[in-house]
């Protein structure tokens, strides 16, 4: 594996595997740093709070691909459903050659499915995962096998950076996608903030495909985040492991219980740790010294759930124009989006390749 810095990237080193797989890496994202601050900031005040990106250690990751695979968890498998359905109908929307960005290190089944139809249309694909951790796994050496013409340049970084990246790149147009109802993972406002960054980045030939839950009956949704084998409470918990190993944290993870609701005022899922006792807890690495009390709740993550004219008016509201709405009878929804003309200011594309 070479590495080296790139001139038209400053602040990021490529590290080639092979003339088609190299990844970008930000030489400094004070990852560790964040880590133990966000975790001093967001534990030292009530209600406590761990952010829901900390899941996400290599640990989590695989416990969240066997989320997905879980009969309760309907997301995935809706999701792959409706990319199915919609493989013959995305042609139609592709009227250049289109590289894959992906958000989010989704499961390989999707990625595979748009790139089917890219590989399809097109002499070569260019896809660019982008993700803060586990950018370029086993997968990606199975895709480059799949696909002979495609190529894969990845970014280690968070989406809004990425994308930032990519823009600036060069290149198009791109067919975003930001899949998995990982946007119900933000606060409405954030939410809101975050598809206007993505508008933002886009050229008026790009599109953006985003999969979103729908609000449905409470039973369901609270059994998709309450699953019967205990995967998802194991996954809610590897927090506290992830902060015991690397924060030096004494958690014991016996004494907390994974709690999950429907809140219908909120149109979301909120998942918490529930201290099953009086205890104390110590963080050395961020500074704490905890007393939690009996029942007390660690915020881990909201889930929202939508309806189709709210997505409809969130996207409005960012500068986006959706093209197509994909919906399944279990209530998840597919929607298809560029950019509304005029609506965000235009950033000029760099043209020159920074390799
Ligand atoms: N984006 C996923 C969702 O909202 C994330 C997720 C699924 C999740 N299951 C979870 C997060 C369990 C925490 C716990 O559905």
């Amino acid at each position: 594996m070479s590495s080296k810095t790139i001139q038209g990237s400053p602040g990021y080193q490529k590290h080639s595997i092979s003339p088609r797989l190299c990844y970008y890496r930000p030489h400094s994202t004070g990852g560790e740093m964040s880590f133990a601050w966000e975790v001093s900031r967001s534990m030292d005040r009530r209600p406590r709070s761990l952010n829901p990106k900390f899941f996400y250690n290599r640990a989590g990751s695989l416990l969240f691909d066997q989320i997905c695979q879980l009969p309760e968890y309907y997301l995935t498998r809706t999701e792959i459903k409706i990319l199915q359905r919609m493989q013959d109908e995305l042609p139609g929307y592709l009227h250049h050659n289109y590289r894959l960005v992906e958000l989010g290190s989704g499961s390989a089944i999707k990625t595979r499915l748009i790139l089917d139809v890219l590989d399809g249309m097109q002499d070569g694909v260019e896809f660019f995962p982008i993700d803060v951790s586990e950018i370029l796994g086993e997968s990606s050496l199975d895709l480059l096998e799949a696909y002979p013409r495609l190529r894969i340049t990845g970014v280690m970084d968070t989406f809004e950076s990425g994308l930032e990246f990519v823009r600036r790149y060069g290149g198009g147009p791109n067919l975003i996608a930001f899949l998995g109802s990982s946007l119900g993972n933000f606060e409405p406002h954030d939410a809101q903030g975050f598809l206007r960054q993505v508008s933002s980045t886009m050229n008026t030939s790009d599109l953006f495909l985003i999969g979103l839950d729908l609000v449905k009956e409470r039973g369901v949704l609270e059994r998709a985040y309450n699953d019967s084998r205990g995967i998802t409470t194991r996954f809610n918990l590897n927090v506290l492991l992830r902060i015991n190993e690397e924060l030096d944290g004494n958690f014991v993870p016996d004494n907390f219980e994974h709690h999950c609701i429907f809140n219908p005022d909120r149109s979301r899922i909120e998942m918490y740790l529930r201290s099953t006792k009086r205890q104390s807890v110590s963080i050395p690495k961020s500074g704490l010294s905890l007393d939690l009390e009996e029942n007390e709740l660690i915020h881990t993550e909201y889930s929202y759930k939508y309806t189709v004219p709210g997505i409809r008016s969130m996207m409005r509201g960012a500068g986006l124009e959706i093209c197509r709405t994909w919906q399944d009878a279990r209530g998840y929804c597919v929607v298809l989006a560029s950019r509304r003309p005029g609506r965000t200011g235009i950033r000029r594309r760099a043209t020159a390749h920074p390799a």
